[in-house]
Formats: structure tokens, C-alpha cells, sequence
């Protein structure tokens, strides 16, 4: 994958931030994944006012591609997540990498800033020891 991809894709992941439904936290978190037939899906949080159903950026996107057809662990290429309301890298909460490493098992994930650089990392890294059953 080239850096022209990656930096479309987080680019792609800003704007879906602009999306955010996060009057709570004002917090707005975008994220964006390339599948293995060059379809970007993306996704952004959306809250809620009873907490606990927050569903963060990266599993929307996720659950999104997958609901759609995406195959699930092979079909990600790879997976871009940024916030706007904070000047460094987004870094993964940890429920949203335990379902980084099932459903994008092989990706490259792109941790962005709101000015469009990034540092990569994989869902290995993310999750050394992931549970699986
Ligand atoms: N959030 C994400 O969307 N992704 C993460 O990895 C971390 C947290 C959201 C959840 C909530 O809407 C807000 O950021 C503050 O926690």
C-alpha cells in the first residue's frame, strides 16, 4: 500500500470525525479503513446520553464495513483513526483493540493527528496477547 493511500485514508478519517456525535465528551474521533477491494468505509463515535452506549469511531467503521460484506480478518487492508480535539496520535481504547485485532487482523493501522501525520503500528502491537476463543 502506498503513502498516497495512507494519506487519503486519513485524510478520509478527519473529515468522518467532522461527523462525531460527541456532545458529552467533545471529543470527535474519526476513522477510516481500506478493504481488500479498494472500498474506504468509514465511521466516527456517537454517544449517548446513558453512557455506557458510546460506540467509539473505530468500531463503527468497522462494524460498518462488515455488515456490508467486508471479510472479516483478511478483507482490511488497513485502518486510519485521528481526533480532532486533541493535538497527538488517537491511540486505541482497549475494547476498540481487541475488535481491531478480530475483525482487521492483518491491517496497517495508521495513528493520525488532526494534521494529517501518522505513525503505524499493527493490531498485534496494539494487543500483544488479544483474547481469542
Ligand atoms: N473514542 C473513540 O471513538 N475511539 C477511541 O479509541 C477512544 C475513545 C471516543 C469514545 C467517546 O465518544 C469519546 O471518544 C471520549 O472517550
Amino acid at each position: 500500500m502506498d503513502q498516497a493511500m495512507k494519506q487519503t485514508l486519513v485524510n478520509t478519517a478527519i473529515k468522518a470525525a467532522e461527523h462525531a456525535y460527541a456532545p458529552y465528551s467533545h471529543f470527535r474521533v474519526g476513522a477510516a479503513l481500506l478493504d481488500d477491494k479498494g472500498t474506504v468505509h468509514t465511521g466516527c463515535n456517537v454517544e449517548n446520553a446513558s453512557y455506557g452506549l458510546c460506540n467509539c469511531a473505530e468500531r463503527t467503521a468497522l462494524f460498518k464495513a462488515i455488515s456490508e460484506g467486508v471479510t472479516p480478518k483478511t478483507g482490511i487492508t488497513a485502518l486510519a483513526v485521528v481526533t480532532l480535539d486533541a493535538p497527538g496520535f488517537c491511540s486505541p481504547c482497549g475494547a476498540c483493540r481487541q475488535v481491531i485485532h478480530e475483525l482487521a487482523t492483518n491491517a496497517v493501522i495508521l495513528l493520525a493527528d488532526r494534521n494529517g501525520t501518522w505513525q503505524e503500528t499493527t493490531p498485534d502491537k496494539l494487543l500483544p496477547g488479544a483474547f481469542v476463543l
